[in-house]
């Protein structure tokens, strides 16, 4: 059997970054990992609970009490994000929660908390993770890193199909500053900022389907895989 690897998969927000992990992750047999999903949920911890997140003291006694853990569903093979355990795969998704994800995502002691877990997860290896650190900070020497990217309205276009499906009432408007001020925060913050790691290979996927996407990362996985 071929030797277990690593795969990370950073880029800005609503390029199908999950899309393709998932695909690739049910070709391998692989454990995916949405590390997005871990900072929605603390972010979704610190809104109900009124933390304030400028305040150190606060931060740290809230992510004390925080519990994050991936519950396998069954159905579709995939972990499910359980906040203390409370499944909250679907809320996290919300626009609330993403209004505010990129301030949280900045904070140092939340990403702390959120990647000495993902490094865990990732120690018997046979990992997809993606993200915006995850070649750069979470996992440096991971076998493959895909740094995936699409064009600005092509992204929007996206996401918003998904999100209105959920909630008919978002408009295409809130959905494009919401992705601009994330990508403009996550690559600006002083921690972790998101950038192509060097060694990343860059996928640019605004005129591919999704199975274009997944079919040019797998030739790449089987590179990755006969040389090592
Ligand atoms: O799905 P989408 O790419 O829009 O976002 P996500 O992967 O669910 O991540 C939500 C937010 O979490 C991002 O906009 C980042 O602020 C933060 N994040 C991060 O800082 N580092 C990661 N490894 C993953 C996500």
């Amino acid at each position: 059997m071929a030797k277990k690897i690593i795969i990370a998969i950073d880029g800005w927000s609503s390029c199908g970054k999950s899309t393709l992990a998932k695909e690739l992750a049910k070709e391998l047999g692989y454990l995916y990992v949405d590390s997005g999903a871990m900072y929605r949920a603390i972010t979704l911890y610190f809104l109900r609970n009124h933390v304030d997140w400028t305040d150190k003291h606060e931060v740290k006694n809230a992510l004390d009490a925080i519990s994050l853990e991936f519950i396998l569903n069954e159905k579709s093979q995939l972990g499910e994000m359980h906040l203390n355990g409370e499944n909250v795969e679907y809320v996290i998704r919300d626009l609330v929660v993403a209004e505010k994800v990129s301030d949280v995502a900045a904070i140092k002691e939340v990403r702390k908390f959120a990647v000495n877990q993902q490094q865990q997860m990732g120690k018997k290896k046979g990992v997809i993770m993606d993200g915006r650190d995850i070649g750069t900070v979470v996992f440096p020497k991971a076998e493959l890193k895909i740094f995936l990217t699409a064009d600005n309205a092509v992204r929007v276009e996206r996401r918003f199909k998904e999100l209105f499906e959920k909630n008919p009432n978002v408009t295409i408007e809130e959905v494009k500053s919401n992705l601009e001020m994330r990508d403009y925060i996550d690559s600006h913050r002083e921690e972790s900022p998101l950038r192509q790691a060097d060694d990343a290979i860059l996928l640019d996927n605004t005129n591919l389907t999704a199975d274009e996407t997944t079919q040019k990362a797998l030739k790449l996985v089987k590179k990755v895989m006969s040389s090592n």
